[in-house]
């Protein structure tokens, strides 16, 4: 069968972390390269992060994708990290018990790589899971790679009330807001994953007893400690959620999720709802009429992006498990 090729942008923080192994060892994905951007940590780290991990794949992965290290700062604001969620590291303190190898792969520029890997990929698919700083900028300045871009899948944004970061955000879309607009309203087919569908998807200590190649497995209960504790703490379940996972799996599997279409933009000039997602759903003509002018104006867009309002959890998880247990 052929794989579906695809890029990763991340913040490589924990769940990153997991989505990278997962989307590794996915038969049904060619990952031609991985980027990262600032997020969950400051980019040197999370580049740091990816090579960590791909090292510990190298044995049982026969092709490593190339690493791109990306943009250091949000478009127009200052970084705002989640260390608290993800440790200093981003992945919980893992980096104190390995050491990088001097022959690890090289690190290229991100913006050379996203060009040159979208521009030699007709049909590609990008995974973002970080703030939407590389792409924003990367479709901004190269407009002539957005035909090559099959679809955009992203971790962010959230509706119907949930929220991670401040008072009515997520913590991709909060980090970069002017990115997540740029990027929604590119005319790329978008898909997104949002945090209230996200939060549906637990990881717990249990579940990594699962896996069978020991080395890894050591490797995940080191990088999630941190990261289920944190919950513990503030959710009061010993476990974390997946997010970044399920936007890998809405690439292989995307007949898990439940989608709506409609226009979605994103609050960055608020005095107080800063990376606020707002959904615009298609409305009937009856319904419309007793609009505002200004919702009517989105209305009268063209969706710009596809929205999953549910997963089938269950079956999200068996084929997260099955993945990182295979022999
Ligand atoms: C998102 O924020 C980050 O901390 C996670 O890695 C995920 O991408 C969830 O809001
Ligand atoms: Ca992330």
């Amino acid at each position: 069968m052929k794989k579906i090729p695809v890029l990763l942008d991340v913040d490589a923080g924990v769940d990153d972390t997991l989505a990278i192994i997962f989307a590794l060892l996915s038969p049904l994905l060619d990952v031609k390269a991985i980027t990262t951007v600032s997020g969950n940590v400051e980019v040197q780290q999370c580049t740091r992060n990816v090579l960590l991990t791909l090292q510990q794949l190298e044995s049982v992965i026969s092709k490593l994708p190339v690493v791109g290290e990306g943009k250091k700062n949000p478009l127009q604001r200052k970084l705002f990290t989640a260390k608290e969620v993800h440790e200093k590291d981003g992945i919980g303190g893992a980096t104190r018990f390995y050491s990088l190898k001097n022959n690890h792969p090289k690190i290229f520029d991100a913006e050379k790589i996203i060009v040159k890997t979208i521009t030699s990929t007709p049909n590609i698919t990008i995974i973002a899971t970080g703030p939407l700083t590389n792409i924003a900028s990367i479709i901004t300045k190269h407009q002539q790679v957005k035909k090559n871009i099959k679809e955009i899948v992203i971790m962010g944004g959230a509706f119907d009330g949930v929220h991670n970061t401040g008072p009515v955000a997520e913590f991709n879309f909060y980090v970069d807001p002017e990115a997540a607009d740029i990027v929604l309203n590119s005319g790329i087919p978008i898909r997104l994953i949002p945090l209230n569908v996200t939060e549906e998807c637990v990881f717990s200590p249990n579940d990594i007893q699962k896996i069978h190649n020991l080395s890894l497995k050591k490797y995940i209960e080191r990088v999630t400690k941190f990261y289920f504790q944190f919950h513990q703490r503030t959710e009061n379940f010993l476990g974390g959620y997946l997010h970044d996972v399920l936007a890998v799996v809405a690439v292989t599997t995307p007949s898990l999720f439940k989608i709506k279409k409609g226009y979605v933009c994103v609050e960055s000039n608020g005095k107080y709802a800063r990376g606020l997602s707002i959904f615009f759903p298609q409305l009937n003509t009856k319904k419309e009429a007793e609009l505002p002018e200004w919702v009517k104006k989105k209305l009268q867009k063209k969706p710009n992006v596809q929205v999953a309002h549910s997963v089938n959890a269950k079956k999200f998880k068996k084929i997260f498990l099955e993945t990182l247990s295979k022999k």
